[in-house]
């Protein structure tokens, strides 16, 4: 099998995973990276740091396991109330991974994209995203959302807004609205919606994140915090899930 060396290599656990029926779409909300560095004697934005860095092994792991969708919630709305340091710490690991990534995700066939309101980051970020939604674009591989100034109330309200602006143009009527064209309005209008979502950091709460796309998704939660949350973990995430029923309120 094509993938059987990254299997290999997590051994039990991986024995208990049927990679043939992986779910399509997993979301993570990349939690405890404070908690992780307050545990060691570090500053919080050390813990962001090892939060990073493991983004990167965790993201690459599912590419090679042939996960086809991964979003993971990385910067919320509520994020803002932060001390300032911390903020910027983790606008500047964010540039740095955006750099990064616009050298390295043509040879990945990784496409990044991103959900959010942008347009309050700075300009250099903007653009730096951009670049990579221009490469990504060529591109046909695994697509890893990243949630950036995301809030699942603000995306409803945004799409929201966008369809009553298109109501006003006459591009459509409010008669028009169904579940299926209102998702297009959302930022993940072209992705299919979650099949796992996962939390590490031991909350058991959806803190904001894809309020609309999680509606039938099925939860994981895990008390190992964001930075240790190991390939072992995902595939331990991955095996619990399924053995899980999903009926979709049939039977
Ligand atoms: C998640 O880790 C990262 C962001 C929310 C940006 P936290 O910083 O929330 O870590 P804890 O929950 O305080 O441990
Ligand atoms: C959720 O984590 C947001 C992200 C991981 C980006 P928080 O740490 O902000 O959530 P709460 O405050 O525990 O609900
Ligand atoms: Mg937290």
């Amino acid at each position: 099998m094509a993938f059987s060396f990254f299997r290999k290599k997590q051994g039990d656990v991986a024995g208990q995973v049927d990679f043939d029926h992986l779910p399509r779409h997993i979301a993570i909300i990349l939690d405890g990276n404070g908690r992780w560095a307050k545990r060691r004697g570090l500053p919080r934005t050390a813990g962001h740091r090892a939060g990073s860095e493991n983004f990167r092994t965790i993201a690459t792991y599912c590419r090679d396991i042939g996960i086809q969708y991964l979003t993971v919630y990385a910067f919320s709305t509520e994020n803002w109330k932060r001390p300032k340091d911390e903020v910027e710490t983790i606008m500047g690991l964010l540039k740095k991974y955006l750099l990064e990534a616009i050298d390295t995700m043509e040879r990945d066939n990784v496409r990044l994209h991103f959900m959010g309101d942008l347009s309050v980051l700075t300009p250099e970020l903007q653009d730096l995203a951009a670049q990579c939604n221009a490469i990504s674009a060529r591109l046909t591989g695994c697509l890893c959302s990243i949630c950036i100034n995301y809030g699942g109330r603000a995306e409803i309200v945004h799409a929201a807004q966008s369809f009553a602006n298109d109501c006003l143009t006459g591009a459509v009527k409010p008669g028009d609205l169904t579940e299926e064209t209102f998702e297009n309005y959302l930022y993940s209008g072209h992705i299919p919606s979650p099949d796992l979502l996962i939390r590490p950091g031991g909350e058991q709460r959806l803190s904001n994140f894809l309020l609309w796309q999680c509606a039938y998704s099925e939860f994981y939660f895990t008390p190992v915090l964001w930075p240790d949350f190991s390939k072992r973990e995902l595939l331990k995430a991955i095996a619990n899930y399924q053995h899980r029923s999903r009926r979709f309120g049939g039977v």
